[in-house]
């Protein structure tokens, strides 16, 4: 199960039996769950190794969502900061983000294990069009819950996935983020589990959907090794909300020697001031959605808000296998305030052409803010969404309008 490490500890390549990557993960569910969990990890590894499933989604990738994504030079972006910079065009998938590979494998699942509905939860609103897509593809009833600031915030994605057919349900509880849309799908799920799959949009929450997710997306980092064909960057960057690109992106990679896995998080208004997203930066290990991660906590265990202008990176955990590579130092985890990302967004507009979402602009500040550090080295950042969304948030920041 344990593929070669570099002594920088071993990347896994599914969870232990209990779930957990090291110490990390597990099924911290509720009791009426459990069964759905355990169909559900069942299901998931018997379709993983049915060749017939396999090609059904690769299929789709192919002629649906437009993979493989290009690898691109960024050559400008190169000259402008004095680093070679690559870019994986996640921002070219259909519908704008890499979030439409897990939900279209999910959709599969769902299908394959006979139920008819579908729930979700979204913060940017990428995860909530990737799966409405996916149910209107595959013929399935669609149901996403989103905090009411993110509906504010993410009004165009609101818009996309009512079009697509899908109800979409404001939350109101806690601080109207991620977080708490979460909660309230785990609640629908516990109600309606014998008719309904929940699409986990990151690789967070109880075992199996670490894992499944995980093995969505890690076509992200094996296309970008077919497409380095043989070359090996030094340093492979991604942003990290839940950190399901991240991981897409780090598991082919992880162990490789002399390959750097750098994960950006938020720091929202700055770490110091306490109104940031940086889980691994500035949090501690306790249980979260259903499993054991680094997550934003008090003294008394109690969740705290997670800040960020980014709606994705806006909540207060990360998926357990980032906390695993964490502490075994298989990647390094680093993080960026809301104001730099806003410069990462007018730099690679400027320099490429290309509006990125506000998540993947965290990935390219850092590069460009530790570009002394990183001269003449290759440097792999995964782009992983496009910044339509975005636009009147920018606007607004920057005083564009
Ligand atoms: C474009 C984009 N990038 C990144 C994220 C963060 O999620 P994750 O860390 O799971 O990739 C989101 C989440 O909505 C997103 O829409």
């Amino acid at each position: 199960m344990v593929a070669a490490g570099t002594g920088r500890g071993p990347r896994l390549e599914r969870p232990d039996e209990r779930g957990r990557f090291g110490e990390y993960g597990g099924m911290f569910a509720p009791e009426t769950l459990m069964p759905a969990l355990e169909q559900l990890a069942a299901g998931f590894a018997e379709a993983w190794v049915d060749p017939g499933f396999t090609s059904e989604f690769h299929h789709l990738l192919a002629t649906y969502t437009g993979r493989p994504t290009p690898l691109q030079s960024a050559d400008h972006l190169s000259r402008e900061i004095g680093v070679r910079v690559l870019l994986k065009r996640e921002d070219l998938a259909h519908t704008g983000a890499h979030k439409i590979n897990n939900a279209l494998g999910q959709a599969l699942l769902t299908t394959r294990m006979g139920k008819s509905r579908l729930i979700a939860e979204t913060g940017a609103g990428q995860h909530g069009v990737a799966t409405a897509t996916a149910a209107a593809y595959a013929g399935l009833e669609c149901l996403v819950y989103m905090g009411e600031k993110d509906i504010e915030r993410q009004a165009l994605n609101v818009q996309r996935m009512r079009m697509l057919g899908t109800d979409v349900v404001p939350v109101t509880s806690g601080a109207g983020t991620l977080k708490d849309a979460v909660n309230e799908a785990m609640r629908d799920w516990v109600r309606t589990v014998e008719t309904t799959h929940y699409i986990i949009g990151s690789v967070v929450g109880p075992h199996p959907f670490p894992w499944i997710v995980r093995e969505f997306q890690k076509v992200i980092g094996e296309e970008s090794i077919a497409q380095l064909e043989g070359e090996t960057p030094d340093v492979v960057v991604a942003c990290v909300g839940g950190g399901s690109n991240a991981i897409g992106m780090f598991y082919p990679f992880a162990g490789r020697e002399g390959v750097e896995l750098v994960g950006v998080e938020a720091a929202g208004h700055g770490i110091e001031t306490g109104r940031h997203g940086a889980s691994i930066g500035a949090g501690s290990p306790g249980i979260l959605h259903g499993a054991r991660t680094y997550m934003l906590q008090d003294d008394e265990g109690q969740v705290l808000e997670a800040h960020s202008i980014s709606a994705g990176l806006d909540y207060p955990g990360v998926g357990p296998e980032h906390a695993y590579y964490a502490d075994t130092g298989l990647a390094r985890y680093v993080s960026i305030t809301d104001e730099e990302a806003l410069g990462g967004v007018d730099l690679l507009s400027r320099a490429e052409g290309i509006i990125p979402a506000l998540e993947s602009a965290h990935a390219i500040a850092w590069v460009a803010r530790e570009a002394d550090a990183l001269r003449d080295r290759t440097v792999l950042i995964n782009l992983s969404g496009r910044g339509d969304k975005d636009v009147e948030m920018i606007a607004s920041k920057i005083g564009m309008r």
